[in-house]
C-alpha cells in the first residue's frame, strides 16, 4: 500500500496468485477480482476494496505461463490490481425533531460544508401539494391538520429520491424522515442504515415563536425569521412567503402528533443518536453539529490507516 504524494490518494496494490480459473484477460470484471480476494481469504484486501466504493481498476491481468483455453488453465496466472481508496464511503445521516426546532436550518448549513444530498420529506410533499396531483391533494388534507401524510404516499417518495445517483454518491440527509416506526422500518428492509442520527431538542414556548416568524424566500429557497434571522435587503423582505401550516393553532397539533411518535422513531436509532441543543443560536447548534459528523468522518477513515499497518 502507498500514497500519492500529488493526490494525497492511498493506493492498494495487490498481487493475487489464484489457482486455474477461466478468465478473459482484457474483460475482467471487477466483482471477478474481489470474489478472488474473498476466495483467497484476503481478508484486508477484501476490505479495502469493498469499502472504496470508487475505486477503479486501473491496471489487471496479464496471464503468465497460461497454457491456453478457457477452461483448466494451467500455470500461474497474476493479476495486478490497483484501487484508489482515497475516498472514504459517503455518510448518511437523518435529522430529527419538533417543528420549527431548525432542521431546515441546520440542513442548510450542513449541505454546505458537507455536500450531503439534502432529503427534506416535507419539501418533496410540498413540491407533490404545488404540482396538483391527487397524492399532493391528499397529502395536503393531512398536512392542514397537522398530521402525517399515510406512508403508501411518503415512504416511496423518500426511497426513490435516496436511490438518486446524486445520494449514493454524495451521501445523504434525511430530514423529517422517518417520523414513525413503520417509516423507519421501511427504510431498514429497503436497505438504508444511517450512520447518524441527529435530534435537536428546544423547548415547546420557543418552538411557537419559531413557526409564527418563519418566512421563506421563494426565489433562493432560504429559510428567515422575521426576528432571529430577518431577510438581508428590502427586496427580499417583500417576496417572503409564509407556509400555509405556519400558524400557531397548526402548529400545536404538529407539536401533538410528533411528541406521539418521537420515542418509537428514537428507540429504533439509539446507538446512533446524538442529541444537540437546538435552543442555542444557529452558529451554535451547527458547531455540535459539525462536531459530530467530523468524529464520523474521522472514524471513517481511520480504519484505512490501521489496515495498512
Ligand atoms: P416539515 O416541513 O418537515 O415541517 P416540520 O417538521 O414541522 O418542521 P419545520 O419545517 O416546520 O421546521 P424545521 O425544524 O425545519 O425548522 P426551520 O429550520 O425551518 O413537515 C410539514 C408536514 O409535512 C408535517 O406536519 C406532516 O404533515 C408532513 N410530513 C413531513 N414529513 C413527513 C413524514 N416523514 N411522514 C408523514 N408526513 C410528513 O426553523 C424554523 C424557524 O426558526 C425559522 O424561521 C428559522 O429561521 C428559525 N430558527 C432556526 N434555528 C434557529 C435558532 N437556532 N435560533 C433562532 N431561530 C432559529
Amino acid at each position: 500500500m502507498f500514497t500519492s504524494l500529488c493526490s494525497g490518494a492511498i493506493y492498494l496494490v495487490a498481487q493475487v496468485d489464484p489457482s486455474p480459473i477461466s478468465l478473459r484477460t482484457q474483460d475482467i470484471l471487477y466483482s471477478e477480482v474481489l470474489q478472488r480476494f474473498l476466495h483467497f481469504n484476503l481478508h484486508v484486501h477484501a476490505r479495502v476494496l469493498d469499502r472504496a466504493v470508487h475505486c477503479s481498476l486501473l491496471g489487471y491481468g496479464h496471464l503468465v505461463g497460461s497454457s491456453g483455453g478457457r477452461r483448466g488453465l494451467e500455470g500461474v496466472v497474476v493479476f495486478e490490481v490497483v484501487a484508489s481508496a482515497n475516498k472514504a464511503e459517503p455518510l448518511k445521516v437523518m435529522i430529527s425533531g419538533a417543528p420549527a426546532s431548525g432542521k431546515g436550518t441546520q440542513c442548510e448549513l450542513i449541505r454546505r460544508k458537507y455536500d450531503f444530498v439534502h432529503i427534506a420529506a416535507g419539501d418533496l410533499l410540498r413540491a407533490e401539494v404545488a404540482a396538483g396531483t391527487e397524492n399532493g391533494r391528499r397529502a395536503k388534507e393531512c398536512m392542514e391538520k397537522g398530521q402525517l401524510v399515510p406512508d403508501e404516499i411518503v415512504v416511496m417518495m423518500v426511497k426513490e429520491r435516496l436511490l438518486l445517483p446524486d445520494s449514493q454518491e454524495k451521501g445523504w440527509l434525511l430530514d423529517g424522515y422517518p417520523r414513525s416506526s413503520s417509516q423507519a422500518n421501511a427504510l431498514k428492509e429497503f436497505g438504508f442504515q444511517p450512520d447518524l442520527f441527529i435530534l435537536l431538542e428546544v423547548p415547546e414556548e420557543i418552538l411557537v415563536d419559531r413557526v409564527v416568524g418563519r418566512r421563506l424566500d421563494p426565489v433562493t429557497g432560504k429559510i428567515y425569521h422575521l426576528k432571529y434571522s430577518p431577510p438581508e435587503t428590502q427586496q427580499i423582505a417583500a417576496r417572503l412567503t409564509q407556509r400555509f401550516d405556519d400558524t400557531e393553532e397548526k402548529v400545536k397539533l404538529r407539536l401533538l402528533t410528533h411528541n406521539k411518535n418521537v420515542e418509537a422513531v428514537l428507540s429504533m436509532y439509539e446507538d446512533i443518536t446524538v442529541k444537540v441543543d437546538g435552543s442555542l443560536s444557529k452558529e451554535d447548534v451547527f458547531a455540535q453539529i459539525d462536531s459530530a459528523l467530523r468524529a464520523l468522518r474521522k472514524q471513517g477513515q481511520t480504519p484505512l490507516g490501521s489496515l495498512a499497518a
